[in-house]
C-alpha cells in the first residue's frame, strides 16, 4: 500500500520538458537585501566588478569578489513635502511614495540618477560614488520625462553616443513618450499622434559601420481603448529614430524626432489566430559595427501564456528602409522619409517634403515576423520573467546567441539558439529564497552574469566549464559555446578571448547533441563503478536512487548483468528503482545505466544483501523511501 503510494508521488514529478543539466549554487558571491525590494534598477559596466542597484531610497554599489560581496549604500531619501502630496492622493497606491531609484545609467562620464520621489521625479548626478548633486553639462529635459513618478509604470532609459534617450509609458494623463532626455545634443520627442497607449519593453542601438547611420529601436506594446469585446486590444511595435537626428524646422516638427518610424510585429504561427501581442519585455543581440543581430521579444496573449519571438535586425532594418508607409500612396522618390541622413545632405525642398510624410505617415506597411514564422519552441514549462542575450563566437568560427532566462522561481535557464532549435544547456538554481528573477545584467567581457529577485543578487559566470564533467564526452554533450575540450590537457576550457580556430586544438559540436568528435575509444570506454552494499529486511520495500546528470539521458537499471532491465521514476534529481511488480529487489547487483547520444554509461550500482530479518510496518512506512534516499546521498558526496 506505502509504496504504492510513494510511487505514484513518484510518477507525478517525472520530467517532461527539461533543461538537461541542473546546477545549485551554493557559495559566494551573493547580496542578502535587509528588506525587500520589489522594484530593481541595475546598472553595470563592462570589464567592472561592480553593479550598482537601485532600491527604495537608496543605490547600492555592490563589489563583488572570490569571497563575497561589499557593499556601500548611498541613501537617496524623498523630499518630505512630496511625501506628504503622495500619501494625501494615496496614488496609485500608498506604498509607492517613497523615492525608487528607476535610473542609473553612465552618459559619457555623467553617473544620472532618477527617483520616483514619491511622485514628482528628480534627478541627480552620482559623484565620486558619495555626493548626489544636480545634473549639469548638457541640455537635460524635465525629470517626469526621463522617470516615472511610480516604480510600477514601465519606462526605458538608454545611453547612446554621449545621451540619454528615455521612453516612457502611458500612465495617468501621460500619454507616453520617446524622447531624447540629456546630453549635448538637442532634446526631442515623439508627437503623441504617433504612440497609442504605449507600454515600453525594452531598446537597442543598433550599430552601422558609418557613425550617422546608427539607429535606436525601442519595442513596445500599443493599447487600442476602443476596441470592441471580441478584438485584439495590443498591437506589438517597434519604434526606431537615428542618433543623429538633430529635429525639424520652425514651422514643421521643430522639438520633435523627423526620422521616427513605426512597424507592427507579429509574434505567432503564421497567419494564425492564435497570435501573441502584447510585447513585454526584448532582449538585442548585435555584432560589432553591423547592421546584423538578433532581437528576442517575450510576449504574452490575451489569457497571460508567455512565449519568445525571435526577429532578425536585417529583416527590420530592411523594412524599414524599403517599405511603404501606411496611409501614403505617392512614390517616395529622392532620400527616403525617416532615414538617417548627414546634416546639409538632403535639399531643404525635400526635407520639407519629407518632413510632411512622417509628420503623418510614420507607420509601415509591412510587418514584422519572427525568423521560423513561430514562436521558439522552449522546451520548459517555466514562466520566464526577464530575457537577456548574449553572442559568442565559436570554435568553428560562427557566431552563436546564448539566451539568459529568468523565471518566475527564481532560476535561471541558458539556453543556445541554433538555427534548428533552442536547446536548454542548463538550469540554475541560485538564490536561498525562491522569488521571480526581476532584472539582469551581462558583462561579456568579464564573463559574467548579475540576476536580482526581490531578495537577493547573484554573480554567475557565463563560462562555467569545469562543472559539465571531467570527459570529452561530458563536454561536448553540454553544447555550451563557452567551452570546449582541450585534447592535450584533457579538461572542459573556457574559449580564451581572441582563440584562433586555425590553432584546431579545442573541440566543440553545437548544431545537435553528438559527441563523435570525441573519438571511437573515448565513447566506448565505458565505467564499472563498484557497487555499494544495502543490507535490507526481506519485507520492506526498497528503492535505489540513481543520481541524474543528464535530463535528457535515458536511465534504466540492470541486474546482475541479466539482459533484462526495469525502468526508474524521476524523483528530484534521482532517477528510483522501486518495488513494481515484476522487479525482483531481493538480492543481487543492480547497476543504473543512462544512455545518451547512443552511448550507455554505469552510473551507480549497489550490491543488494538480505538479513533474512523482518521490518516492522510502522518503521517501514515511516522511514522506507526517504531514509534510503538520504543515506544514498550521503554515499554520493
Ligand atoms: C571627487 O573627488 C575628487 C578627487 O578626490 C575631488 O577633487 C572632488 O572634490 C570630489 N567631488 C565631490 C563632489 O566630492
Ligand atoms: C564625451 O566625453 C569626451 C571626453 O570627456 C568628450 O571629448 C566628448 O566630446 C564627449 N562626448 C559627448 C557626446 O559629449
Ligand atoms: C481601435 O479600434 C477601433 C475599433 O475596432 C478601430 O475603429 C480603430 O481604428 C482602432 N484604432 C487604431 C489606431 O487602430
Ligand atoms: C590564425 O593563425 C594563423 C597561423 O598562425 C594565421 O595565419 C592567421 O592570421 C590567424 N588568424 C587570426 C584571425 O588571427
Ligand atoms: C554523430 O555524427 C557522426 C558524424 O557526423 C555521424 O556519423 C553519427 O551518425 C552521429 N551520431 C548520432 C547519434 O547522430
Ligand atoms: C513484515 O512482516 C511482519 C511479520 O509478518 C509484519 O508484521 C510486518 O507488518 C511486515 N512489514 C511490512 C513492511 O510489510
Amino acid at each position: 500500500m506505502n509504496s504504492l503510494v510513494l510511487l505514484a508521488l513518484l510518477a507525478s514529478v517525472v520530467a517532461g520538458k527539461a533543461p538537461r543539466l541542473k546546477f545549485v549554487v551554493h557559495g559566494p558571491p551573493r547580496f542578502h537585501f535587509s528588506r525587500p525590494e520589489n522594484y530593481i534598477s541595475m546598472y553595470h559596466q563592462e570589464g567592472s566588478d561592480t553593479l550598482y542597484v537601485g532600491g527604495r531610497a537608496v543605490i547600492y554599489a555592490l563589489k563583488f569578489t572570490n569571497r563575497g560581496v561589499f557593499d556601500v549604500q548611498i541613501p537617496v531619501a524623498s523630499d518630505q513635502t512630496a511625501i506628504d502630496t503622495c500619501r494625501a492622493k494615496a496614488a496609485p497606491v500608498e506604498l509607492e511614495c517613497d523615492n525608487f531609484i528607476t535610473v542609473l545609467q553612465k552618459v559619457n562620464d555623467t553617473f544620472i540618477v532618477c527617483g520616483t520621489n514619491a511622485g514628482s521625479p528628480r534627478c541627480w548626478m552620482l559623484v565620486n560614488d558619495t555626493v548626489l548633486t544636480d545634473v549639469q553639462g548638457g541640455h537635460i529635459a524635465s525629470a517626469s520625462d526621463i522617470s516615472p513618478p511610480y516604480p510600477s509604470q514601465k519606462f526605458i532609459s538608454l545611453p547612446a553616443d554621449g545621451s540619454l534617450y528615455s521612453a516612457m509609458s502611458v500612465a495617468g494623463g501621460q500619454s507616453g513618450s520617446i524622447r531624447r532626455t540629456f546630453g549635448p545634443q538637442k532634446l526631442l520627442k515623439t508627437e503623441n499622434v504617433w504612440l497609442l497607449n504605449p507600454q515600453f519593453a525594452g531598446a537597442a542601438i543598433i550599430p552601422s559601420s558609418e557613425k550617422y547611420k546608427e539607429e535606436i529601436y525601442f519595442f513596445f506594446s500599443e493599447f487600442n481603448q476602443s476596441a470592441k469585446m471580441d478584438e485584439e486590444p495590443f498591437r506589438a511595435r517597434i519604434g526606431r529614430v537615428c542618433t543623429v537626428d538633430e529635429g525639424g524646422i520652425m514651422q514643421l516638427l521643430p522639438n520633435s524626432w523627423t526620422t521616427f518610424m513605426k512597424a507592427r510585429v507579429m509574434c505567432g504561427a503564421g497567419n494564425t489566430q492564435q497570435q501573441y501581442n502584447n510585447l513585454k519585455q526584448a532582449a538585442v543581440v548585435t555584432a560589432q559595427e553591423q547592421r546584423a543581430g538578433i532581437m528576442y521579444g517575450l510576449f504574452s496573449n490575451a489569457w497571460g501564456k508567455k512565449v519568445i519571438c525571435a526577429y532578425s535586425i536585417e529583416d527590420i532594418n530592411k523594412a524599414f528602409s524599403t517599405s511603404r508607409l501606411k496611409g501614403y500612396s505617392s512614390p517616395l522618390s529622392g532620400n527616403r522619409p525617416g532615414m538617417c541622413a548627414r546634416k546639409g545632405s538632403i535639399s531643404e525642398q525635400n526635407l520639407i517634403k519629407n518632413l510632411g510624410v512622417i509628420r503623418y505617415n510614420p507607420e509601415i506597411e509591412d510587418v514584422i515576423r519572427p525568423v521560423g514564422v513561430a514562436p521558439l519552441d522552449l522546451p520548459t514549462d517555466d514562466e520566464i520573467t526577464h530575457t537577456l542575450a548574449d553572442i559568442t563566437l565559436a570554435v568553428n568560427d560562427e557566431h552563436y546567441t546564448v539566451l539568459y532566462l529568468g523565471t518566475e522561481q527564481g532560476k535561471v535557464l541558458k539556453a543556445i539558439h541554433t538555427n534548428q532549435e533552442v536547446f536548454i544547456i542548463s538550469q540554475y538554481s541560485l538564490f536561498h529564497n525562491e522569488g521571480p528573477v526581476l532584472n539582469m545584467a551581462i558583462d561579456s567581457q568579464k564573463g559574467h552574469l548579475y540576476v536580482g529577485t526581490a531578495m537577493e543578487i547573484q554573480r554567475l559566470p557565463l563560462a562555467d566549464c569545469s562543472r559539465y564533467g571531467d570527459t570529452c564526452r561530458d563536454c561536448i554533450l553540454s553544447r555550451d559555446p563557452y567551452c570546449g575540450w582541450d585534447k592535450a590537457r584533457r579538461k572542459c576550457v573556457t574559449i580564451p578571448p581572441g582563440y584562433n580556430t586555425t590553432y584546431g586544438t579545442l573541440l566543440q559540436n553545437l548544431d545537435q547533441s553528438n559527441s563523435s568528435v570525441c573519438g571511437e575509444a573515448a565513447a566506448l570506454k565505458q565505467r564499472r563503478t563498484s557497487p555499494k552494499e544495502v543490507v535490507i529486511q526481506s519485507n520492506t520495500s526498497v528503492f535505489l536512487p540513481c543520481p541524474v546528470r543528464s535530463f535528457h539521458a535515458f536511465y534504466r537499471w540492470e541486474k546482475d548483468n541479466c539482459i533484462k532491465n526495469y525502468p526508474c521514476l524521476f524523483s528530484g534529481d534521482f532517477c528510483v528503482l522501486g518495488p513494481l511488480v515484476d522487479t525482483p529487489l531481493k538480492e543481487g547487483v543492480f547497476r543504473c545505466m543512462a544512455t545518451e547520444d547512443g552511448f550507455k554509461v554505469e552510473v551507480i550500482s549497489f550490491r543488494l544483501v538480505n538479513d533474512g530479518r523482518l521490518l516492522s510496518a510502522s518503521i517501514a512506512s515511516t522511514f522506507g523511501l526517504s531514509l534510503l534516499l538520504a543515506v544514498a546521498t550521503l554515499w554520493l558526496h
